[in-house]
């Protein structure tokens, strides 16, 4: 249980991999059809559980969550759309955990089609920066967990200057069993980037 798995995927070659132009911006009930074809993507779900949600529910959720201003009082959930050169590519959350802590964790799908292009990485570090931000969120720590199968999750935190912190056993319950799961932890004082 929770033992560090291999990846055989070869990494980048050194000067071929450039940076995308991925930008946040904050989902609206417009986004609902596409973020329903996402989470309807057979890998979308398999390291995460993803609550079904009807069309009509999801986009009554983001009505919900939509235009709340990102303070020092905001509480609950925050959705960004991650656009790459403009185009949606998939989505980042961010939950306020506990205000008088400051934590929140973070969650992020990207959509089949825009993934190993860096895309997760630069959105999870644009993310930290508007968690961070003292004059915004004012978070002062971030946490997020990664299946212990899920290589590419846990890369991506790796990447963005988050520490694992340890491992919880049977986590979550994903498919009808449960599955354990590396912790990460992130503080605004860590060096990260
Ligand atoms: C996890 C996920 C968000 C990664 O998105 P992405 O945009 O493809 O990630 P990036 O391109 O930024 O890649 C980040 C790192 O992961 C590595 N990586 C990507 N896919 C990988 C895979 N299948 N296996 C191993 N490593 C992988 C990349 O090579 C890169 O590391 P490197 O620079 O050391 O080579 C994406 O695979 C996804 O949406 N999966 C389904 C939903 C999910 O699992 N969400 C996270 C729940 S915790």
């Amino acid at each position: 249980m929770c033992a560090q798995p291999k990846s055989n995927r070869p990494g980048p070659i050194p000067g071929t991999m450039a940076e995308p132009e991925i930008t946040l911006r904050s989902s609206t009930p417009a986004d609902a059809e596409q973020l329903f074809a996402w989470r309807s993507e057979p890998s979308a779900a398999r390291y995460q559980p993803l609550q079904p949600l009807s069309l009509a529910a999801l986009r009554a959720q983001l009505r919900r969550r939509s235009g709340v201003p990102l303070n020092r009082s905001f509480a609950g959930k925050a959705q960004w759309i991650v656009e790459r050169d403009g185009v949606p590519a998939g989505w980042i959350s961010l939950t306020v955990l506990d205000r008088e802590h400051g934590r929140g964790a973070v969650g992020y799908t990207i959509g089949e089609a825009f993934r190993g292009q860096g895309c997760a990485t630069a959105a999870v570090r644009q993310l930290i920066a508007l968690a961070f931000d003292p004059t915004g969120l004012g978070l002062a720590r971030l946490e997020a967990v990664a299946a212990v199968g899920n290589r590419a999750s846990q890369r991506v935190l790796e990447l963005a200057g988050f520490t694992r912190e340890g491992c919880a056993r049977g986590l979550l319950m994903i498919d009808g069993r449960r599955v354990d799961h590396y912790r990460y932890g992130l503080l605004r004082d860590d060096s990260y980037g």
